[in-house]
């Protein structure tokens, strides 16, 4: 039996410490050590734990099948998983409140436990019947979804061994509780230890876990990103209030790449999969509106068409504005000095809004020729012609430069019905996809000489 003694915690990193210190060596935080002393009887906080004794074996000697994976049997998910659920795998789920995480899990739920593959949803945020509700709603109901509405940690604990389910899926990992640690659940030291003590009983099990967590106003997972280093994946959940668009994004993932993305769309019956993004993107596009401008971006390795409004107006008074939603603030502002140095155009007398239409978030800078585009086109009102799609980055001095996957993008444009396409010079070898003609465009000054002045 292991001796009492005390350990000395600290509530705002997590870390433990065998003494106590007026400051914690890991944060630096003052008198932010609390002791915890460990009963007799009482087991170490999980990460402590060793899982059984092991030896050394050749790698050759190690099995391990891709078909051990287990499939979510959606799609979108297990693209973004790497094609399933490894055994004793342990996978966080995070978004903002909101997002439709639960909904989400319940329907990787409701879609594993269809195959005869028990699936343990463990709440500890609605009841039992609350969870009914829903599934009902989303048309979820199988003999092998298992509900368990619960917060403690022990508990929970014994039921997984006793239950034996193939898959675990716990909604909210900031709601559970571990008595024997002293801080208040959803605190940093409690979701580090239950997460630990559950991924240490998932491996030693074999069953997938699935940990929803919600994220921090300042976009951590519970506390300071406490947990991203201790799952084995971390796929984050997003999308816009008022927008159906979804995209599940793998920002860790060990058993996968973390280039794919799965798209969904919120509907009143739970998440559809969406296969064709762009056209629900772009499906109504308004005709001859100048300030619009249609950019390919990639989301992953996904190329997505998405619509760029701007909207141009005198300033009103006092500095310009610029106000985005789904495009980089300092990305618009950067577009238009260089508008404004290198084409005389004079924005710094304008307020500019400019807006991703859909609930996309614009990444990276390949819609920057659209949005300058888009700027030109309501600075001068003039509508762009509607066939042609964009897609290069502008450079400080107005140059505009290729982007990766060029020939992706203008594929997808040209499925969706674009004719032409406007980019860097030496974008694509060869020619355009279908007959697509190419607009090659060096620096802004020919964009705003061929389609807007
Ligand atoms: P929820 O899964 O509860 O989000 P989270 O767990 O991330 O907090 O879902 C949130 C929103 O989704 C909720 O406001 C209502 C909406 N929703 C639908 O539009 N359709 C549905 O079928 C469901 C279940 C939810
Ligand atoms: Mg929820």
């Amino acid at each position: 039996m292991a001796k009492s003694r005390s350990i000395f915690m600290c509530l705002e990193c997590g870390t433990s410490h065998e003494r106590h210190m007026g400051r914690c060596p890991d944060c630096g935080t003052f008198n932010s050590l609390k002791e915890h002393r460990l009963g007799s009887h009482s087991k170490e906080p999980a990460s402590r734990l060793t899982i059984e004794k092991t030896s050394a074996v050749p790698i050759t000697q190690v099995e391990a099948n891709e078909e051990d994976r287990i499939t979510t049997g959606m799609r979108e998910v297990d693209r973004v998983l790497g094609g399933g659920l490894v055994p004793g795998c342990g996978m966080l789920l995070s978004g903002e409140p909101g997002v439709g995480k639960s909904t989400l899990l319940l329907q990787i739920a409701q879609a594993i436990s269809l195959t005869g593959k028990r699936f343990l949803y463990i709440t500890g945020e609605e009841s039992a019947a609350q969870v009914r509700l829903r599934a009902d709603r989303i048309g979820a109901s199988s003999q092998e979804l298992w509900l368990l509405s619960e917060c403690d940690l022990d508990t929970i604990e014994q039921q997984i061994l006793a239950n034996k389910p193939a898959v675990v899926g716990i909604d909210s990992i900031q709601t559970l509780r571990w008595e024997e640690i002293p801080a208040g659940a959803g605190g940093v030291v409690q979701v580090r230890e239950v997460t630990s003590r559950l991924m240490t009983l998932s491996r030693r099990e074999g069953f997938p876990l699935l940990l929803v967590g919600h994220v921090t106003k300042d976009g951590g997972v519970a506390g300071p990103r406490a947990l991203e280093h201790m799952v084995d994946g971390v796929l984050q959940f997003e999308g816009e209030r008022g927008h159906a668009l979804r995209v599940l994004r793998g920002l860790k993932n060990r058993f996968g790449s973390t280039e794919e993305v799965g798209i969904f769309e919120m509907r009143s019956d739970g998440l559809a999969e969406v296969e064709n993004p762009s056209g629900l993107l772009l499906g109504d596009r308004p005709h001859n509106a100048p300030g619009s401008a249609a950019a390919a971006v990639l989301e992953g390795t996904r190329p997505l068409l998405v619509e760029i409004q701007a909207l141009v107006t005198p300033a009103a008074h006092g500095a310009p504005a610029r106000k985005t939603s789904g495009i980089d603030n300092g990305r618009l502002s950067m577009l238009a000095a260089v508008l404004e140095k290198r084409l005389g155009v004079p924005l710094g007398g304008c307020d500019i809004h400019a807006n991703a239409v859909g609930g996309v978030k614009l990444r990276g800078t390949a819609g920057d020729l659209a949005l300058a585009a888009a700027i030109l086109s309501s600075f001068h009102d003039r509508a762009l012609p509607k066939d042609v799609i964009f897609a290069g980055e502008v450079g400080l001095l107005g140059e505009v430069r290729p982007v990766p996957g060029t020939r992706q993008r203008l594929e997808e444009a040209s499925r969706l019905g674009f004719k032409s396409a406007c980019l860097a010079p030496n974008s694509l070898e060869g020619s355009g996809p279908d007959g697509m003609r190419l607009h090659e465009t060096p620096e802004l000054a020919n964009l705003a000489r061929r389609f807007v002045e």
